[in-house]
């Protein structure tokens, strides 16, 4: 693997490599096994938007494995001041073993990785949000057994989270289904793929979606950069909430997911959120785990 720029890029085959490494690696760690895989090398963090997941466990994951991690906001580089993104992908290319990056065109994450010569993992753009779904089907995994044959189903906006979760539970062989109002699906492009396979479906019912679901996820209503259309997205999103309703119509053991940060009383009750906080935040710790195997995967001796 040269690079994480999207899920679609991964064959099955590599998902399945990247969460059993993440296992080894997970199992190593709470033993005390060192495992100093990328030993003197660095990892550029660029983030041209907030985060707390994805920073720590990306820095404590190169600490982990014997390398660094280096913060670069958007704010201090001269990216941020309309440096091209060919020319810094070459600079940095010439300082760093890799480079992580969270920003909100996923065109730039490709032209990092196209003009830089170094490999490339995409922290989170609008379009998707691979080593966050790989925690989550980490996490599924772990609480089930099993992936292939679970039925996954997304409420909420069709953004960034339902892109990456459409594509990786399908490649994991699971069913997924997605409750979201009109005018709010996921990429099309991704939603005619995932039909093909015949384990996928779009509908404006939440109840009819998560009918039969082992896994319920859901994400904010409005995403990072849209924080002018909050108020009206609480409008057309009252409803796309996970609660008791939605939990009574999904499978009994049923377990919920969210990526964090969650809004209690907006996308998911507090009841529903508390019940389930374990599987959550269990959910939030395999970030540092799968995110270990991406970077090892990719920036390791090959
Ligand atoms: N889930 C996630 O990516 O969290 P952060 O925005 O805190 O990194
Ligand atoms: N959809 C959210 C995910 C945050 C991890 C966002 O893009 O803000």
């Amino acid at each position: 693997m040269k690079h994480l720029l999207k899920l679609g890029d991964l064959t099955p085959e590599e998902i399945l490599e990247i969460l059993n490494l993440a296992d080894q690696l997970k199992y190593e760690k709470k033993h005390g096994i060192a495992h100093h895989h990328l030993a003197g090398q660095t990892l550029g963090m660029i983030f041209q938007k907030s985060s707390t997941r994805t920073r720590v466990s990306f820095e404590v994951g190169m600490y982990d494995l014997g390398g660094s991690a280096l913060f670069l906001s958007s704010h201090d580089l001269q990216i941020g001041r309309g440096e091209p993104v060919q020319d810094t992908a070459r600079v940095l290319s010439r300082y760093l073993n890799g480079i992580m990056i969270r920003t909100f065109a996923q065109q730039e994450v490709e032209d990092l990785a196209r003009y830089g010569s170094i490999p490339v993992i995409n922290g989170l753009t609008d379009y998707c949000h691979p080593c966050q779904v790989l925690a989550d089907l980490l996490t599924i995994r772990e609480h089930k057994k099993v992936l292939a044959g679970n039925k996954l189903c997304f409420v909420g906006d069709g953004n960034n989270m339902a892109n990456s979760l459409i594509v990786g539970g399908i490649k994991a062989g699971m069913e997924v289904s997605v409750a979201c109002p009109k005018g709010y699906e996921p990429d099309a492009d991704i939603m005619s793929w995932a039909s093909a396979t015949g384990r996928f479906t779009c509908t404006d019912d939440v109840l009819a979606a998560a009918s039969g679901a082992d896994v319920l996820y859901t994400d904010v209503w409005a995403s990072m950069g849209q924080e002018d259309e909050a108020a009206h997205r609480q409008k057309i999103f009252a409803g796309y909430q996970i609660n008791d309703a939605v939990m009574a119509a999904a499978n009994p053991g049923a377990m919920v997911q969210h990526c964090l940060p969650a809004h209690r009383g907006e996308e998911i009750t507090n009841e529903v959120f508390e019940a389930h906080a374990d599987e959550i935040f269990d959910e939030a710790e395999n970030r540092l785990h799968v995110q270990k195997a991406v970077m090892v995967l990719c920036m390791g001796k090959k």
